[in-house]
């Protein structure tokens, strides 16, 4: 087992789908048995964009901890704990907002991208954007660091925001003394999953999204409505599978079939219908595994409750400990006997 921690954090937003899993969980699968590994359910960032909906938030806690614990975290293994629980979370946030302006946080993209497609979605002018949003990478970083976190799994569009935590332990360590570990991100292999509808990305927003807890019949529906080769007219017109989406899945999820697959694509001797029915099957197949554990985990709510709390109280352990340490650097230690 490697020494450092890993930390990564997922927004309860909604379940969980195939882009999470090949974006992110069968990599954090492999590396919880590498690393004393920490899974954060961000409920405080969830709550930036929907402040207004804490129901929403507090369902879908549970929902992202029975998808992630269906598909393979081990909570033996990996720390599952629920950001709001863990004040000393927004206590750093509070001391590391000192150190970051106003200006570097709207020029951070990831941030810049959120506050345009909000302008897009929502017609507003910016002004509207809260302070706690904007600010939400300075809770990131409070996230990361107050579990002395070192790898930080995260797809791409995150870089900017591990960059700006990297800046606030280094300007930390600068003023107060080395407390801080700096961390380092861990993109996973496949980066971003495309959509069946060929969108470059898959997601809840986007409509695109095939949840882990998806019904066949949802499977179904989602699969035959999938993109193929527009110049395919006929069923046994030869074509290129390359721009097929149901190909591209195919190559997620199809293992041994996926040469005769091309082959019969390219030659014609296979149709779209035929082509279609056989990624259900094996879609059904691959997530079967999945979700029967996680209807044992629906049969069980109160494991997964279990699971939650005895991780929340794992990482409150480390947050006391660094908080400790940030609180002497800081020279905020008062009450402590023989400082
Ligand atoms: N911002 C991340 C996302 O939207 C979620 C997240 C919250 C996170 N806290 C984190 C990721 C800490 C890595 C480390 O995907």
């Amino acid at each position: 087992m490697n020494q450092k921690n890993l930390l990564t954090g997922i927004r309860p937003t909604g379940k969980l789908h195939l882009g999470h899993y090949f974006g992110s969980i069968k990599n954090l699968v492999k590396l919880q048995n590498e690393y004393q590994s920490y899974i954060e359910i961000a409920d405080v960032q969830a709550l930036t964009d929907n402040f207004d909906h804490p129901e929403k938030v507090r369902l879908n806690v549970r929902e992202v901890a029975m998808d992630l614990l269906a598909s393979g975290i081990d909570p033996k293994k990996a720390t599952m704990f629920i950001q709001s629980m863990i004040p000393e979370i927004a206590e750093l946030t509070v001391y590391y907002s000192n150190h970051v302006t106003v200006s570097r946080l709207h020029r951070n993209p990831t941030v810049k991208n959120e506050i345009n497609q909000k302008k897009e979605l929502f017609g507003n002018t910016g002004e509207s954007v809260t302070y706690g949003f904007l600010g939400y990478p300075v809770s990131q970083a409070a996230d990361i660091t107050a579990f002395r976190g070192e790898v930080v799994p995260v797809g791409e569009d995150q870089l900017p925001l591990l960059e700006q935590c990297r800046e606030i332990v280094r300007k930390f360590n600068h003023i107060y003394g080395d407390t801080l570990k700096e961390p380092e991100a861990v993109l996973s292999e496949h980066k971003r999953i495309k959509g069946l509808d060929g969108n470059e990305k898959m997601g809840k927003s986007l409509g695109n999204a095939i949840y882990l807890a998806d019904s066949p019949e949802e499977i179904t529906k989602k699969v035959m409505g999938a993109v193929t080769d527009p110049n395919k007219i006929k069923k046994d017109d030869p074509a290129n599978p390359e721009v097929c989406m149901v190909y591209y899945y195919h190559k997620l999820m199809s293992g041994k079939e996926l040469d005769t697959i091309c082959k019969e694509c390219k030659s014609g001797a296979r149709g779209c219908v035929a082509c279609k029915k056989q990624l259900i099957k094996n879609m059904m197949e691959f997530l079967k595994p999945i979700q029967e554990k996680r209807h044992y985990y629906e049969q069980h709510p109160e494991e997964v409750d279990k699971i939650l709390e005895e991780g929340t109280k794992e990482a409150q352990k480390i947050a006391t400990s660094v908080m400790k340490d940030v609180r002497k650097s800081m020279k905020l230690n008062y009450f402590e006997t023989g400082e």
